[in-house]
Parts: structure tokens; sequence; C-alpha cells
């Protein structure tokens, strides 16, 4: 048996991460340590919320008090698989504060916990956008491309992962750092690009698209992403540094917008250019050999194949977006979960 302790487990890619590893590997179990911020939705989990591998504590990953709750929820735990960051973009530049709290002193808390607890593995789920930008005609980011990060968000990131490099070389942690470029998928939160215009596309709203849309980023679908995750926990090199990406996925912006529009049945007339995002990073490419060669991975995912069975899933998960949209998501967990269930404060 191994015992997975899972941060960030309610949001996008940790579902999604959460149902891979229940599916894929009979004798893990998992506990799911989340603080339920705007971006955690158990609704994303709903399908094995009944399975007995699996078990989700409400908790502040800087908070000590959450740490407990999970520890007595886990009983011990082999590897530690940390998503939890705040991961919006445009929210950082608003204001970054949540970013440093979450991503950085969080993160310095949970390798903490590692170290303390014997956790044998820790995988920090890290993002192409600590390199920063890249021009049309440069080569992909390697593992050894300098860290520029250009956002707070990727500044914060960036952060994470030194961070997680000291806590390996200082303490012998057995750390690997994975870095992925832009994922899509189902239960992708709609601020993200693609859901927010599949969603925008399907109520016949503007698409607001920013500056001259010819903002280059390299797409992958996140099952592939947590495969790599996955492998990267189960064999990657203590010490080792994956980039994740680097498929047939990288089109600028206003491409990628067409081509869901032509899947959709859209008019590109709901496409509005808008004022351009502060900063904003031209290109992201990534050059995946490192996990090829060490993970045996590969994605199996094509974009267009993946953006067809996406567009297909938020059509039959209406109900799903719209409650997200709406903030009536927000509702779930106190109606099913806080009646049953201890958060980190030992409340039921
Ligand atoms: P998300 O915003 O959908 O989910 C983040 C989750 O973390 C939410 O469930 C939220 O409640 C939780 N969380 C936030 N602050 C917390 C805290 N203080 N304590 C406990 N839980 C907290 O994010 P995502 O898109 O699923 O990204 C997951 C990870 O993958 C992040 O670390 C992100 O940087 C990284 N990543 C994302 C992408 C992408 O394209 N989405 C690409 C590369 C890397
Ligand atoms: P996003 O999904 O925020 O991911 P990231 O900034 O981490 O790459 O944005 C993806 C790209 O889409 C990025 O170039 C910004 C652009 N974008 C828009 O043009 N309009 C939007 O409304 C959003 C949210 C993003």
């Amino acid at each position: 048996m191994t015992r997975w302790l899972v941060t960030g487990g309610a949001g996008f890619i940790g579902s999604n991460f959460v149902r891979l590893l229940l599916r894929e590997r009979p004798d893990a179990t998992v506990v799911n340590l989340d603080a339920l911020t705007y971006a955690g939705n158990l609704e994303n989990l709903r399908d094995v919320e009944q399975d007995l591998r699996y078990r989700f504590v409400r908790g502040d990953i800087a908070d000590p008090l959450a740490w407990e709750a999970a520890a007595l929820q886990g009983g011990g735990f082999d590897v530690l698989v940390h998503f939890a960051a705040e991961t919006h973009v445009d929210r950082s530049i608003g204001d970054p504060f949540p970013f440093l709290r979450t991503n950085v002193l969080g993160t310095q808390a949970m390798l903490d916990f590692a170290r303390r607890n014997g956790i044998a593995r820790f995988v920090q789920v890290g993002t192409d956008e600590v390199y920063g930008t890249l021009g049309p005609d440069e080569p992909s980011f390697r593992t050894d491309s300098p860290i520029l990060p250009n956002s707070p968000y990727a500044a914060s990131k960036a952060s994470a992962d030194l961070l997680v490099r000291a806590a390996a070389r200082t303490h012998g942690l057995e750390a690997v750092i994975t870095r992925c470029s832009n994922n899509y998928g189902p239960f992708q939160f709609p601020e993200k690009f693609l859901p927010l215009m599949i969603t925008n596309a399907m109520s016949d709203q503007s698409l607001p698209v920013y500056g001259d849309g010819m903002q280059v980023r390299d797409w992958l679908h996140v099952d592939d992403h947590n495969r790599a995750i996955l492998a990267a926990a189960e064999r990657g090199r203590p010490g080792g540094v994956y980039n994740i990406g680097g498929h047939d996925g990288e089109r600028p912006n206003l491409v990628l917008l067409k081509e869901l529009l032509a899947i959709l049945g859209k008019p590109e007339s709901l496409i509005r250019h808008v004022e351009d995002r502060k900063g904003h990073d031209r290109r992201y490419s990534i050059d995946a050999s490192v996990a090829r060669a060490e993970l045996g991975w590969a994605p199996q995912v094509r974009l267009e194949d993946g953006l067809r069975a996406t567009v297909e899933w938020y059509k039959s998960n209406e109900g799903w977006w719209r409650r997200v949209k709406s903030g009536a998501y927000r509702e779930y967990y106190e109606t099913m979960y806080s009646g049953r269930l201890r958060d980190a404060e030992g409340r039921r």
C-alpha cells in the first residue's frame, strides 16, 4: 500500500490527479488537503468521495492545525504531491500577497511537514512560467534554462521551486520538481483561457482576447500532465527537474480560439480584442526530453482530440460550470461535507 498526501486536490489538476491515482493504483490511499479557496470545488471529486481509500481534509497548507488534521486522517504518508497554489496570473497582478503566502510560505510549510513526518517522496508541481518568456525563434525551455519569472504568480512559483531545491540539498529530502505548460481538460475553473472561452461561447457572450492574441502557449491535456506527475513520484530521480509538455500543442491564443469556435460551431464575431495583460509573456515552449528519457513518459493526447473531448465535457456538464459561474458551487461543501467531516479546526 502507498499512502499519498495530495495538497490542492479540489482544484483543476489536483482533482484529476486524485481520480487518476485511485483508478490506476488500486493499493493507493489518498488524503486531499485543500483550503477550498474560490478555486477549490468538491464537486470536482463527487465520483470518488465514497471511495474508502479517499479522505478529504479542509485546511490551509500554511496552518499547522491543518497538518495535524491531515496526519490524523492518513496515519502517515509515503508520498506528498504538492498542487496547492494560487494560480491565476491576472489575480497575482492585482494582489500578489495571497500568492506569496500560499505558494512560498505554504510550500515551505509542506517541506517542513514532509521532513518531520519522514515522507519519502515530495513532488513539487511547478510551472514553465518560472522560465519567463521566449522569442518566436528561441529554442524551447530546457530544465537548465535560466529562471526569469515575469509575473508575481511566476515569481512565487519560482521561489517555491528554489525552496524545494534547498530542502533537498540541506536535508536530503527526496524531492522532484515538475514544470508543466498550460493544461486544459475537465473541471478547469472558468477564469482560465480555454474554459472561459468555451463557456462564454456556449452562452453567446463575447470572448476577451488580450492584446493581439498572438501570445503562444504550449497546451497539454491534464491527464498527460498527471501521468507525468505519477511517473515523477514513482520513478523520478531525487533532486530531478522535469519539464512537461512539448507535444503538438504550441499555438497562438487566437489560432487556438478559432479552432475552438469551429468545434463549437460558434461565430468568430464573438471575439473582442481587449487591453493586454501587463508584462504578458509572449511565448512558452517546452523541451520535455529529460522527462521522456528518465521517466519513460510521453504525452498521449493530441491537441485536436483533447480539445474536442474537452468541449464535449463542458457541453455535458453545463450544470457544473454554471454553478461555478454563479457561485452556487460554494454551497456543496457546506451541505455535503461539513456535517460529516472534521475540518482543520477540528469542527465537524
Ligand atoms: P487551481 O487554481 O485550479 O487549484 C488550486 C487548488 O489549491 C484549489 O483547490 C485551492 O482551494 C487550493 N489551495 C489554494 N490555496 C491553498 C492553501 N493555502 N491551502 C490549501 N489549499 C489551497 O490550480 P490548478 O490549475 O489545478 O494548478 C495546480 C498546480 O499546478 C499549481 O501548483 C499550479 O501552479 C500548477 N500548474 C498549473 C498549470 C495550469 O495550466 N493550470 C500549469 C502548470 C502548473
Ligand atoms: P491563462 O489561462 O490565464 O494562463 P497563463 O497566463 O498561465 O498562460 O491564459 C492563457 C493565455 O490566454 C495567456 O496568453 C493570456 C490569454 N488570455 C486571454 O487572451 N484572455 C483571457 O480572458 C484570459 C483569461 C487569458
